[in-house]
């Protein structure tokens, strides 16, 4: 398997996980690490914050050492803030600092953070010099490939960052106001990739292992990133790295071995989380990879009661006996 460096890390030319907000958790993370993903990357936290000694935000800078290589995210739009974040994410000791300027939703752009620094390229770059000025930890960068298609600008923004000191690029191949319709931007993210030396990560739309092949095939990207289609189905990353080894597309996992996966993964929200927040967020997990099976609508109604992890023990065994008596 061949590899890619980043900072001083060798990852795996597999498949990473994306940053995603309330969804990518330690649990989270793990689950896609044991099934092979390269790389993942932690949820936002805001950088003044932190700075403000928010303890939740703090929480979500921890991780644990089975999920490196691993880079833990900051937004914000003051490179002071920034770079004072710089210092209290150090405590954690992550691998990379991954700085967000994709994320379109009002709270964070309304901001001016997130997706708003792409309208602001030179605050995007002194951001990132202001950061690295800190630090020897690699700053990276996650971008979209512009604010809408009048203003596709990732290109010229990713060498500017490059120049700043950033020590990898990832592009959502989408504009911020496309949000997360279809229609992945290949060209750009190519161009991307023509414009820097630094390694380029190619995000969007990957639910397969075709998907990653198509995406590494287009664009020239170094590694391949994976979001939503990592939901309720973490082991994707083992079918993009079969598929990328061999061509050989892994057959869909049994629905039994499916909920058991799923419980293990609630029961790891619980132990990290407690079981009345575990199960409160561990709900549209259950939903997700209970989705495709026989009376899935119906149980998903069931899946937005869950309290208790010996609730979804049942649940599951319900699924199970549903789909053996259809069949
Ligand atoms: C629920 C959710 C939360 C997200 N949170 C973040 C985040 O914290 N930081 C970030 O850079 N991108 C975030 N994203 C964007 C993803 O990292 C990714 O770029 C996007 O989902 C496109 O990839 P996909 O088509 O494979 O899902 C989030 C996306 C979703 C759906």
């Amino acid at each position: 398997m061949k590899q890619i460096r980043l900072g001083g890390l060798s990852i795996d030319q597999t498949a990473a996980l994306a940053p995603m907000a309330s969804v990518g958790d330690r649990a989270y993370r793990l689950m896609c690490k044991r099934y092979g993903a390269a790389y993942v990357v932690g949820e936002m936290a805001s950088a003044k914050a932190l700075c403000y000694s928010d303890r939740k935000s703090a929480e979500l800078l921890k991780s644990t050492p089975e999920e490196q290589p691993m880079a833990i995210q900051l937004f914000g739009s003051e490179p002071d803030f920034m770079a004072r974040a710089v210092r209290i994410a150090e405590k954690y000791h992550p691998q990379v600092i991954d700085v967000n300027m994709g994320c379109p939703v009002p709270k964070v752009a309304g901001n001016g953070c997130g997706s708003a620094l792409m309208k602001t390229p030179e605050l995007a770059c002194e951001i990132i010099r202001a950061m690295c000025r800190e630090t020897d930890i690699p700053i990276t960068v996650k971008i979209r490939t512009g604010w809408d298609a009048d203003s596709v600008n990732a290109p010229e923004l990713a060498r500017g960052l490059e120049e700043a000191g950033a020590a990898a690029i990832t592009v959502h191949g989408r504009t911020k106001q496309q949000m997360y319709r279809p229609g992945i931007d290949f060209d750009t993210i190519l161009a991307v990739k023509e414009a820097v030396s630094i390694p380029v990560i190619g995000n969007g739309g990957i639910t397969s292992g075709a998907d990653a092949a198509e995406m590494y095939r287009r664009t020239g990207c170094d590694l391949v990133m994976i979001g939503q289609g990592s939901y309720g189905r973490p082991w994707i990353f083992e079918e993009v790295r079969q598929y990328l080894e061999t061509g050989e597309i892994l057959p869909d996992k049994p629905l039994e071995e499916r909920l058991e996966i799923m419980l293990e993964h609630l029961s790891l929200i619980c132990a990290f989380k407690g079981e009345k927040m575990g199960m409160m967020e561990g709900r549209k997990h259950a939903a997700w990879y209970i989705k495709g099976a026989r009376g899935a609508a119906g149980f998903r109604h069931a899946c937005g009661q869950l309290s208790h992890y010996e609730d979804l023990k049942t649940l599951a065994e319900e699924v199970l006996r549903t789909s053996r008596e259809t069949e």
